[in-house]
């Protein structure tokens, strides 16, 4: 099941007979280590506050501002009005705080885990790239609670919404995510931007019911920034490091599914990079910015150290 042992999130973990197979190096349990997640906590919220910089607020912005991208600093946006309008008043995680969180990322060695239901017992999932989850309920689970938004999939998933079949197609994902937060990082790079307005437009146009946040520019040099004071070596954060960094904010034990960015898994079958489509792991290559297996080594110590749960394997 897990790294070191497989159960549902609400029972101490008991180990398996199976797990030597996935994994040499582990312990027979995993025990929540609430003294070191608590220290990770505080760590952390001396570079960011999830609270506050899960998104900018309207107080802070106004329409017709500017603002430089984040990796592309000699590339500028002006904040435009329906963006304007959908910037949260409050933080969409204001005094918020849960038992449990589940983190999904999307790797392959999600297919057959059957962790659908498990994922689902948490108290707030978090997902990644508006990753599709009904054609997979089994393995991955559909309860959702904030799930990201890269604005380069709007491209590759949604085909930049060349034709109404998948403009409908983008349509009917938003509308499933009912009243979740759609985290859309719109200040990061340049080129997402016709991207963002043109999701954005779709949410006002069809009320679609959803609570947008947009994160604030600081938020990705502070992530990268307290993991490089950990010694961990990142260019750019992931998506599911970021995700897990934030939650550590109003998320007692975090557990996560779908984070193995190697082609081969435990066993040694061969694993596909994304559970729901055909991109390659060339696509993190070295060229790419970022650094997965180095984050998966860090959160597999986490793991062993009881600060999360990594689950690479099925579920019970
Ligand atoms: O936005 P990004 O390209 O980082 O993410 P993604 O490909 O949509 O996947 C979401 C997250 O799952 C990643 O950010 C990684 O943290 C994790 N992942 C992984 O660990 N192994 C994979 N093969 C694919 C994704």
């Amino acid at each position: 099941g897990t790294v070191n042992g497989s159960s549902s999130p609400a029972v101490a973990e008991q180990s398996t007979d199976n797990i030597k197979h996935h994994d040499k190096t582990v312990q027979s349990q995993w025990i929540h280590n609430e003294t070191l997640s608590l220290t990770i906590r505080k760590h952390i919220l001396k570079f960011l506050d999830a609270e506050k910089d899960i998104s900018v607020l309207k107080g802070t912005l106004k329409p017709g501002d500017i603002i430089h991208y984040v990796f592309d600093r000699d590339s500028t946006m002006n904040v435009s009005q329906n963006l304007y309008a959908l910037l949260p008043r409050t933080s969409p995680l204001k005094g918020k705080h849960y038992r449990t969180c589940a983190i999904v990322g999307n790797s392959g060695i999600l297919l057959n885990s059957g962790c659908g239901k498990e994922i689902d017992t948490h108290s707030f999932v978090i997902r990644c790239n508006l990753a599709p989850v009904q054609e997979y309920i089994h393995d991955v689970g559909t309860k959702t609670d904030l799930v990201t938004m890269n604005p380069s999939v709007i491209q590759r998933a949604f085909e930049d919404l060349v034709n109404d079949t998948w403009r409908e197609k983008l349509l009917q994902r938003l509308h499933s995510l009912n009243g979740s937060i759609l985290w859309i990082p719109a200040f990061m790079a340049k080129g997402g931007k016709e991207r963002v307005e043109w999701v954005n437009e779709l949410i006002l146009k069809h009320r679609i019911n959803v609570r947008t946040a947009y994160p604030s520019l600081r938020l990705l040099h502070a992530v990268r920034g307290y993991w490089l004071t950990n010694k961990v070596y990142i260019k750019r954060p992931t998506t599911g490091l970021l995700m897990y960094t934030l939650a550590t904010r109003f998320c007692n034990q975090i557990y996560l599914y779908g984070f193995w960015p190697f082609p081969q898994g435990p066993d040694q079958n061969p694993v596909k990079y994304h559970y729901y489509d055909s991109l390659k792991y060339g696509y993190m290559s070295q060229a790419s910015p970022h650094t997965m297996p180095l984050e998966f080594k860090a959160l597999k110590l986490l793991h062993h150290q009881g600060a999360l749960k990594l689950t690479v394997g099925p579920c019970n």
